[in-house]
């Protein structure tokens, strides 16, 4: 038995055409072009790619897309001073803090300073509240692209044994609230997990994310079950690898996503969607 793959960067390419579909209704009926502001503090270079993406995409669904660069000693006073802005602001739906942010900002301060119905990442306490008591709002981008990437399979999440992998706040958290609001039973592992490998081993549906190339050996899934890879790691040799051992997982999977072309793709298509929702119901 092989795998089947389930191709994010189809799917989101897919949601895309959907979007730019939706801006060209908005613009035919005479309302507003949603807008996203992209703040980017200092020259991490994982975070230019990947804020360079998220313009990018803005362009090709016809959003407006505003551009922050700023100094890596961008004060935090700097930084609440533009949030502020960007919340009165009547032509921005969307506003993207891109983390990490430099050691000597508090990002937990700034990200409950954008307005829940601005806060398009999902970050926001009011928003991750919302999901954890089963009325989302704005949902965190990768968990929500994970979830459209598990209905693609068709296979019913009721009841499933659920194993989400690494605890973060932007997506091993959210995800153990989605799934288990998918009716799915979740274990969530971390750090201190023991017998990560049994866990793995019990689970119709795996989400990794621990940000450890490897971490996940082929030998541990279940045969059938359905792998998703969040991870993004970077080899010396400059080739891109998940948290999962793709190769041996590859057997034994019923459905895993490929590094990259799998959740990285969806994580950008969710941002518009949730631009996009703020403007049609929240901005109306
Ligand atoms: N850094 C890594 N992932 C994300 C994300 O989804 N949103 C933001 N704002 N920063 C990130």
């Amino acid at each position: 038995m092989t795998a089947q793959l389930i191709d994010g960067k189809a799917i989101a390419a897919n949601l895309r055409q959907q979007i730019r579909q939706q801006v060209e209704e908005r613009r035919q009926q005479g309302l507003r072009t949603p807008g996203l502001a992209v703040i980017l503090v200092g020259t991490d270079p994982a975070s230019q790619v990947y804020v360079s993406h998220k313009r990018k995409d803005c362009e090709e669904v016809g959003f407006i897309s505003e551009a922050f660069d700023l100094p890596s000693e961008t004060s935090q006073q700097a930084l609440t001073d533009l949030i502020d802005r960007l919340n009165d602001d009547a032509s921005i739906d969307g506003i993207l803090l891109q983390l990490p942010l430099p050691a000597h900002l508090d990002a937990s301060l700034l990200l409950e300073r954008i307005r829940p119905d601005k806060d398009v990442d999902g970050f926001h306490p009011y928003n991750v509240g919302r999901l954890a008591q089963r009325i989302p709002l704005l949902r965190p981008c990768t968990p929500k692209g994970i979830m459209t990437l598990l209905h693609s399979t068709g296979q019913d999440l009721y009841g499933m044994n659920a194993v989400v992998v690494g605890a973060s706040n932007i997506v091993g958290r959210p995800m153990a609230m989605e799934l288990l609001l998918a009716g799915c039973t979740v274990t969530v592992t971390h750090r201190f997990t023991k017998d990560l490998a049994g866990h793995v081993g019990r689970a119709d549906l795996v989400v990794v994310a621990a940000g450890k190339p490897g971490l996940v050996k082929g030998e541990w899934i279940k045969e059938g079950a359905i792998v998703i890879d969040v991870g993004i790691n970077r080899q010396d040799d400059g080739k891109l690898v998940g948290d999962v051992v793709y190769e041996t997982a590859l057997p034994r999977a019923g459905w895993i996503t490929p590094v990259p072309g799998g959740v990285g793709p969806m994580t950008r298509a969710c941002l518009l969607e949730n631009t996009l929702y703020a403007a049609q119901e929240l901005h109306k």
